[in-house]
């Protein structure tokens, strides 16, 4: 029985959904914890890709629970998109279940979120973030503001008319809201058709671990985008951490039993806010080419740059990593050097290879230092083959040395190594402990 976090190491979109899709072929419940409609986790099935928002990746196997948690917020009329389609491709195949404490993000927060964001642009055009117009920022402001309204109250008309009511007169500034009557006939039908899902989730999941359950935790965003952790103000409303994935879902953290820290072997990076290892010219322009780096939930292309070592460290200590899944590694198949950020110069002139400045401005300035290993072959269809029959020992000895390197600077072991968009393109290096120890807080640089 394990209870494990999986969650995204860099600024999202690290393949996540693919190392939770394929953690959960022996997971009996997947929980989302945070997010909502902004995430994007893309799954390649043999009957094709499949985009989940605000499902947990295990409603699509048969015998597994997707759970969504009570982190999240939730986009009820999306949400009912989201499982229709997967219903008329017939790849609804595990339980839907939704927490009664998940808050419900309303299109008034949609409205509110490029309201916002435009406010913020107007002052300075740098200083807008760039968020997914979905509306987390509000809908989280409007649950620490106690405003909030949740999917298990959707079945009780007078607290939702209160609610509404309460709601609208936070927000003078929003022009041409629907009449409230309108929202809230249209919240208590979509209530009504998802009530049959909306369970408490906490003991489900506590009753499961008592069991002897496997449990997967699957983050959204990623650590670098948490609200007190990340490149603040240029993150998200929600906290893609270990700490996080734990208070979303409600499990204790004696329960715990790994964490795995998703990263590409590179980088990438949506909407705005520091990168040091951005490369704006004809590399950044490959490896969005090479890459398919486009948002999965905007379709905003993605800014593209080199793996950070110092923000993978931080990533490590600061969410307890037990191990790695280096993902998309047949992206930089063929090329003859692979950059690798190891620390930064600032503009002091001092070095910096340990931890995030709290202050995003100083992180925009710093200058990456890199180190520089020989590329690996391009992975061809025999390789790939190769691989599926042998396993991680068919992997290129180029790769082999530039994960070795990975492990060494972040103390982390690699556990997963993706190589492919499809279902069955990643491939297990053993179990971790058994190769390397893992962080805990000890000193990095004694
Ligand atoms: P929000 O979460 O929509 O408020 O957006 C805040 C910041 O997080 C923006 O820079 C977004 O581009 C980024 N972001 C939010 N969700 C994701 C994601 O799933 N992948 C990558 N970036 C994301």
């Amino acid at each position: 029985m394990t209870v494990r976090i999986v969650l995204g190491a860099q600024f999202g979109d690290e393949a996540k959904g693919k190392i939770v899709d394929f953690l959960a072929a022996s997971a009996r419940y997947v929980v989302r914890s945070a997010g909502g409609p902004n995430a994007g986790h893309t799954i390649v099935l043999p009957e094709g890709p499949v985009v989940l928002h605000q499902l947990a990746c295990g409603v699509l196997r048969h015998g597994v629970t997707g759970v969504s948690g009570p982190g999240m917020v939730i986009q009820p009329f999306k949400l009912e998109e989201e499982l229709t389609g997967l219903e008329q491709r017939g790849l609804l195949r595990g339980e839907v279940v939704l927490s009664d404490r998940a808050h419900v993000l309303l299109p008034l927060h949609e409205v509110e979120d490029a309201w916002e964001d435009e406010l913020r642009g107007r002052r300075r055009p740098e200083a807008s973030l760039g968020t997914t117009r979905s509306g987390i920022g509000p809908a989280y402001a409007d649950r620490a503001g106690r405003f909030g309204l949740r999917l298990g109250e959707l079945g009780r008309p007078a607290v939702l008319r209160e609610r509404l009511e309460l709601l609208y007169a936070t927000k003078p500034h929003l022009a041409n809201l629907p009449p409230i009557d309108e929202l809230a006939g249209r919240l208590t039908e979509v209530g009504t058709r998802l009530a049959p899902l909306v369970r408490t989730t906490e003991p489900i999941l506590w009753d499961a671990i008592a069991r002897g359950e496997n449990v997967l935790l699957e983050g959204a965003q990623s650590a670098l985008l948490d609200v007190d952790f990340g490149t603040y103000p240029y993150v998200t409303s929600s906290h893609p951490t270990s700490a996080g994935a734990l208070v979303g879902s409600g499990i204790p953290p004696t329960e715990l039993d790994g964490v795995v820290g998703v990263a590409k072997a590179y980088c990438t990076r949506v909407g705005a806010g520091p990168f040091p290892t951005e490369e704006v010219g004809e590399r950044g322009e490959f490896l969005r080419r090479v890459g398919g780096e486009r948002g999965a939930t905007t379709g905003r292309p993605r800014r593209c740059g080199w793996l950070d070592l110092v923000l993978l460290r931080y990533v490590a200590r600061l969410n307890g990593l037990t191990s790695l899944a280096i993902t998309k590694v047949d992206v930089l198949g063929g090329v003859d050097e692979v950059p690798v950020g190891v620390g930064y110069r600032m503009p002091d002139g001092s070095t910096v290879r340990d931890g995030l400045p709290s202050d995003a401005d100083e992180l925009a300035r710093a200058e990456p230092i890199y180190e520089t290993w020989p590329g690996w072959p391009e992975f061809h269809a025999h390789l790939r083959e190769r691989i599926r029959r042998e396993g991680a020992t068919a992997l290129p000895s180029e790769l082999r040395r530039f994960l070795a390197f990975v492990e060494d600077a972040t103390g982390v072991p690699v556990e997963y190594v993706g190589y492919g968009a499809h279902r069955d393109e990643t491939v297990w290096l053993g179990p971790p402990t058994a190769r390397r120890r893992r962080p805990g807080i000890s000193a990095w640089n004694p």
